[in-house]
């Protein structure tokens, strides 16, 4: 498995990410079941796992959790991501009116300290901002995000569907670099290739992360680009004997701004499968044939 370095002095992660959102939804939540998914990434080498203190209405840091406390042995070989700053309604917070986000230096030092203790590591590895926060005050947020890498409690923050502004002004209030930026883009989502997201990381050298690579599973929906984008996506399946996943994560491996895809099967063996996105070859003209059955146009 490809790694990928988080800036000069920033973690490295696995090229492809297991992100742990769906986690709560799995049919089976055992710690058993939950390292049989863990041990499935692992042997294939991704080792980097995202989390948010929101996943599965705050549930799945602990679920996590529960099955490091059974193989704490795990922890050495794996990269922790988390995020924090979205306020969702919910019946453990009942006191909250509406949903919202809080990028308050005291609520994240509130929410880093709740995830360790829920995932049961010592550091995070990559603390993302959840979201765009209109109500930031990016200089308070900004000397937090640093002291935070300075306590040693996180190794590198970044950010997570951060337009380019929302990134200028809270970088230009943070000496520590941001790391990257997590997005969502697949072949459903592809307006960041085009809207500055992409060039403006790739300009400064920051690998992006892809969330929901297979558009959450909407590639094998019945909508409009999916069916346009299926047959060459089997097509190519078949000759790389892969499955079609495979090939919609090769496409995003294939560019050059090095997105980090973030899958979230939670089926085993689909996760077992991951990596055979690495068997598949996407050329120029391929990327642009996938590019534009999904898009429904070609290029002008
Ligand atoms: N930063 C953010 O705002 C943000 C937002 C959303 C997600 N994320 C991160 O991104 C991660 C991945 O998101 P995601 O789960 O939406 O990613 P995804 O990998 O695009 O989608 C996973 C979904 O697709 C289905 N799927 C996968 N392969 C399939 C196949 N071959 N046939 C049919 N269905 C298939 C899965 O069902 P099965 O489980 O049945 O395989 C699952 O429901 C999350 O876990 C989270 O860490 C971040």
């Amino acid at each position: 498995m490809q790694r990928i370095a988080l800036g000069a002095s920033g973690p490295e992660l696995s090229r492809l990410v297991y992100g742990v959102w769906r986690l709560a939804d799995s049919a089976d939540t055992s710690v058993q079941a939950t390292l049989r998914r863990v041990h499935a990434c692992l042997d294939q080498g991704i080792t980097s796992f995202d989390h948010a203190d929101i996943y599965g209405d705050y549930q799945c840091e602990a679920l996590f959790g529960a099955a490091l406390k059974a193989a704490p042995e795990l922890k050495a070989r794996l990269q922790t991501v988390t995020k924090c700053g979205i306020m969702l309604t919910s019946a453990k917070y009942p006191a909250r009116k509406v949903k919202h986000y809080d990028t308050s230096a005291a609520h994240i030092r509130a929410s880093v300290d709740a995830s360790l203790s829920h995932i049961g590591v010592d550091v995070i590895d990559l603390l993302l901002l959840h979201r765009p926060d209109p109500f930031m005050d990016a200089a308070e947020t900004g000397a937090c995000l640093d002291q935070l890498v300075q306590s040693g409690k996180v190794r590198a923050v970044g950010v997570s569907n951060f337009q380019p502004w929302d990134c200028e002004l809270l970088q230009s209030a943070m000496q520590t670099p941001l790391a990257t930026n997590q997005i969502e883009l697949s072949l459903l989502a592809q307006s960041p290739f085009t809207n500055g997201q992409l060039a403006y990381h790739q300009q400064r050298q920051q690998p992006v992360m892809a969330w929901s690579p297979l558009a959450g599973g909407a590639l094998f929906g019945d909508g409009a680009a999916a069916q346009r984008v299926r047959p060459l996506l089997q097509s190519l399946a078949s000759q790389y004997g892969v499955g079609l996943d495979a090939v919609a994560v090769a496409w995003l491996l294939a560019h050059p701004a090095r997105i980090v895809p973030v899958l979230g099967t939670n089926d085993l063996g689909r996760v077992q499968a991951l990596g055979d996105a690495f068997k598949v070859q996407i050329d120029r003209e391929t990327w642009y044939q996938l590019y534009s059955l999904a898009a429904g146009v070609e290029v002008p």
